[in-house]
């Protein structure tokens, strides 16, 4: 039995709940004691008989983010259309076939490669649990081996062949739904079940096809929803009891309150508002409402290309209406929610030792500092890492 101690911590984030006043579960001066990758003691006084002490004066520690919402798995670039959106050019779902197109002929290396450069910068960032989609294959072979690469990095796999309609199925689109259920999901591997259900992309019969399809074979449902449009992603989601919606931004009061008195999280997406349309306050409308609320990064090379979880908690705080108290719990224990995970995203006892020490005497620094590295390292089942393990 190995055993480490976090001595003397500034501000200990024990994130369970979010106090009436609005703060988070906070501790001056605590100790956590470590064993064996689970947390095993919270305590006021400095513990004895440990096999290592960290001493965390002057820091603050909090549980490791955990993004719920990733697309890892793909090649090539995206910058000039990105820069194009300066010029006044909208983002629309069609730029995702450019990243297919590069993705197709990327070598499984290539790819592989990609992944572990961004989940390397995840989890300097302070990610220590991610969840990977596959959705730029298209093909059953380039969606099987996105998925199959995922699994290399994370338990946390979402099939997303039903990204968009692939160019070969324009004229028939419901071709591409028959393929998705009758070649991928049996094939696919992956824990969950996702579908891009808006504008540009899948229809909520096409949406639903695929999300019964997938839970036959095992698979639990998530869904993109509201991204572009309001439609009817919302009310397929609850209805399939999915662990979480995502997106949300063009959200009706109606979805809102649905989404709240059901067991689905709403996952906000600060880096794809950013770099898109800017929904103001977001957030605000479902935390007001009720909701569990998850935010995740979105990354991808179109809507969303950062790894950075502190980048999200500060934007989600400066532009979308989160406290840094609302913004730091969604980023922990809503995430944790949104993958249905209850052991992680919590600094309580009996929970995965997946920490974050800040270089900064309070979580507050998260959004106070935007852009600053302020990670002073991070530990998964209680030990240091410096490059992406599953
Ligand atoms: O979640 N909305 C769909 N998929 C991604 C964007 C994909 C892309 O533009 O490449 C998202 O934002
Ligand atoms: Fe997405």
């Amino acid at each position: 039995m190995s055993s480490v101690a976090f001595t003397n911590i500034k501000t200990l984030v024990t994130n369970d709940v979010i106090h009436d006043n609005g703060s988070l579960g906070a501790l001056n001066g605590a100790s956590v004691v470590v064993e064996d990758g689970l947390i095993r003691q919270i305590s006021k006084s400095v513990p004895s008989g440990v096999d290592r002490v960290i001493d965390c004066t002057g820091m603050t520690l909090l549980p490791g983010f955990v993004d719920s919402h990733s697309h890892l798995i793909f090649a090539g670039d995206r910058s000039a259309e990105f820069a194009s959106r300066s010029q006044g050019q909208e983002y629309t779902a069609g730029g995702i076939s450019s990243t297919v197109a590069a993705t197709r002929i990327a070598s499984d290396a290539q790819l592989i490669g990609n992944a572990h450069k961004l989940l390397d910068e995840a989890l300097l960032s302070g990610t220590t649990t991610i969840e990977i989609k596959s959705g730029y294959g298209l093909t059953e072979k380039d969606e099987l081996r996105s998925i199959k690469i995922a699994g290399q990095f994370t338990d946390e796999t979402t099939l997303l062949a039903a990204h968009v309609i692939p160019a070969e199925f324009t004229t028939n689109p419901d071709g591409y739904v028959e393929l998705v259920v009758e070649s991928i999901i049996p094939k696919s591997r992956a824990k969950w079940i996702d579908v891009f259900c808006d504008e540009g992309a899948f229809t909520p019969e096409q949406a639903e096809t695929i999300l019964r399809a997938g839970i036959a074979h095992g698979m639990l449902p998530r869904l993109h929803a509201n991204q572009l449009s309001a439609g009817k992603g919302v009310e397929l989601a609850v209805a399939l009891n999915a662990a979480s919606a995502d997106h949300l931004s063009k959200s009706t009061t109606q979805d809102i309150e649905l989404l709240a008195s059901s067991n689905t999280v709403a996952t906000i997406l600060p880096g794809a508002e950013f770099s898109t349309y800017l929904e103001a306050n977001l957030g605000r409308r479902f935390l007001d409402a009720g909701a569990t609320v998850a935010i995740a990064t979105d990354c991808n090379p179109g809507s969303s290309y950062t790894t950075s979880m502190p980048f999200c908690i500060a934007t989600a705080v400066s532009l979308l209406g989160f406290s840094v108290e609302e913004a730091i719990h969604a980023a922990t224990l809503g995430g944790a929610k949104a993958l249905r995970r209850t052991d992680i995203g919590q600094i309580a006892l009996g929970k995965k030792a997946d920490l974050v020490l800040l270089s900064a005497p309070s979580y507050i620094h998260l959004a106070y500092r935007p852009g600053v590295n302020l990670i002073h390292s991070i530990y998964k089942s209680g030990s240091a890492v410096t490059t992406w393990k599953k």
